[in-house]
């Protein structure tokens, strides 16, 4: 469902927040932490009660060949992704985020939640390495827009700077 879609039917996906806002609560979440499991978590957390229509929002940590699940708000997940497997796994592959409208139509899409109808997959660095992956999933086709995929990837970028910045 595309913005307009949304509004038709009378679902509002906007976040509850504008990016400046998010960005300023997320920075004030992470602050004073490094434990990654501990900020991922908060993270995950975060953005589930940020962001409507999501079924499914966490982690997968690159681990040699595969990604392997971290912390997450949703039903339990499959544990590990090879990479150039399913929309994760090709996120990594390709290095590109990846914004799926409708999952059934990805070819090797892994449903770990049966309700999960599109995806927006976005890559987590460090010194320029994908180190990780940020997967959210939403019961509604099409749910997330360009729009999202900025929003959702400046948070990314605010988490990366934020727990990387030691390294
Ligand atoms: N759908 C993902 C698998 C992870 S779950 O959605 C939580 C994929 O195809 O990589």
């Amino acid at each position: 469902m595309n913005d307009a879609a949304a509004m038709d039917a009378g679902v509002n996906t906007r976040p509850l927040l504008s990016l400046h806002e998010a960005c300023q609560q997320l920075a004030g979440l992470l602050s004073g932490e490094q434990d990654l499991i501990a900020n991922a978590a908060n993270t995950a957390a975060f953005l589930k009660t940020l962001l409507a229509d999501i079924n499914w929002v966490g982690f997968y940590f690159l681990k040699g060949e595969e990604l392997v699940l971290g912390p997450f708000q949703g039903n339990p997940a499959c544990v590990r992704i090879p990479v150039g497997r399913g929309v994760c796994g090709t996120c990594v592959a390709s290095g590109e985020t990846q914004r799926v409208e409708d999952v059934h139509a990805f070819p090797g899409h892994i449903a770990c939640d049966v309700r999960s109808r599109s995806e927006l997959v976005v890559p987590i660095r460090q010194q320029g390495k994908i180190v990780a992956v940020l997967d959210i999933d939403s019961p509604s086709v099409g749910r997330f827009t360009a729009d999202d995929q900025n929003y959702v990837e400046a948070l990314i970028d605010e988490f990366s700077k934020h727990q990387f910045a030691a390294d």
